[in-house]
């Protein structure tokens, strides 16, 4: 039988076994969740307990959540909705760091035609964020600061909290990305001092096809999609209520969450231990930071990303060379430029990012595959090289 190894959990998780019995249940309840007649009454109670289960993981109150339709919708509705249709007293800037996901990067670029600035805060070769840059930029004219707590690519953790604390001191809303976050560590948007962070559901192991945007109570957010009053006229649109109780029900595995980040972190320092040692000419890209236990990015010098990745997929491995939203994109990925790693370099990159399902077996049986097939894919080089003479 063919082999499928799943190794690409910060591109999208596979649906938890736990929902492949309760989605039929959920399935009879196709009702319009605002609905005041009995066919509403099921999907709203499934609205209500999924409010209320992803408020207790991330530590707000249930009506600081709007469910929308991804991570992508959720990072819209945060930067445009935060901030004033234009600049107030003064406030015009942006600040963003240099590796957020393409739904932030673009969408404050956006805001550039309602009359804000946008910086761009740097990362170092280990993928931290310039803090003295930051303190910098912040100012008075600061209208949002917008900071993912844990990158796709690196899985690198950015000090959220500190830069919320210096963010309120000067009157400055501040919004997180959480989506790589949310399902690998603990969360507690309170204790981060956001005033809005974002989810989505496909990153943990829930249908696809929904996110929520935490923002706290007493700010305000213009609407971004006009039409009912659904999230209390906040996002309007039937909400997708089988996929948001998916989302309640992962958020219900809170100490799964926990047991699984320390023993995938096991498991990936002994994947990059293995690799190290036993192929040459590798490096783990930002691996000296504070990294999510699941994630492992480096380069094989040597190694185009894009040919290895193919040929693991021959051995039934699913890998990531960048981001899946830019794959079929021969560009080398972004954050892995923006941290100092020369074209080249980047095209060498391979992500490895485990999840729940994964276990030591396939762990040592990759490293086998891997190994045989960068000693092959170099060997095609090497030989290409004596050929052509270069
Ligand atoms: C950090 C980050 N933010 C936002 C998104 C977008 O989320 P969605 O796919 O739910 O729109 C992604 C997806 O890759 C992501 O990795």
């Amino acid at each position: 039988m063919l082999r499928t190894v799943y190794f690409d959990h910060n591109a999208t998780t596979p649906l938890h076994p736990g929902l492949m019995s309760l989605v039929p249940d959920w399935l009879k309840d196709w009702g319009n969740p605002s609905s005041i007649h009995w066919a509403g009454r099921g999907p709203k109670a499934l609205l209500r307990d999924a409010r209320s289960q992803v408020a207790r993981l991330i530590g707000c109150e249930p009506l600081e959540l709007i469910f929308t339709s991804g991570g992508s919708e959720a990072n819209n509705l945060a930067i445009k909705g935060l901030l004033p249709e234009r600049p107030v007293g003064g406030r015009d800037q942006i600040l963003i760091s240099a590796v957020e996901h393409p739904s932030v990067r673009k969408t404050a670029e956006f805001m550039i035609t309602r009359g804000y600035r946008v910086e761009i805060l740097p990362v170092n070769r280990e993928g931290e964020l310039d803090v003295d840059r930051f303190d910098d930029l912040l100012s008075e004219k600061t209208a949002l600061v917008s900071v993912m707590l844990a990158n796709n690519e690196t899985g690198h953790l950015f000090p959220v909290a500190r830069l919320a604390e210096q963010a309120r001191l000067k009157g400055a809303r501040i919004h997180c990305d959480a989506v790589q976050a949310l399902g690998k560590i603990p969360i507690n948007v309170k204790t981060l001092g956001v005033d809005a962070a974002t989810f989505s559901g496909h990153k943990f192991y829930a249908l696809k096809g929904c996110g929520a945007l935490y923002v706290r109570k007493g700010l305000s957010l213009s609407t971004q999609i006009h039409g009912g009053g659904q999230e209390r006229g906040r996002r309007a649109g039937t909400e997708n209520a089988l996929a948001i109780a998916s989302l309640g029900y992962m958020c219900t595995q809170a100490d799964r969450i926990f047991t699984e980040a320390l023993r995938l972190r096991q498991l990936r320092d002994h994947l990059e231990k293995r690799i190290l040692s036993e192929i040459a000419d590798v490096q783990v890209t930002g691996g000296s930071g504070t990294r999510l236990p699941n994630t492992s990015n480096m380069t094989l010098k040597g190694v185009d990303g894009e040919t290895l990745l193919m040929n693991l997929d021959v051995h039934g491995f699913a890998v990531s060379t960048g981001a899946a939203c830019s794959s079929g994109n021969p560009e080398p990925s972004p954050v892995l430029l923006a941290m100092g790693l020369t074209r080249a370099e980047a095209q060498t990159s391979l992500r490895l990012s485990l999840g729940w399902g994964n276990s030591h077996e396939q762990v040592e049986e990759f490293v086998d595959v891997l190994k045989a097939t960068v000693q092959r894919l170099r060997g095609f080089q090497h030989g290409a090289e004596q050929f052509y003479g270069v």
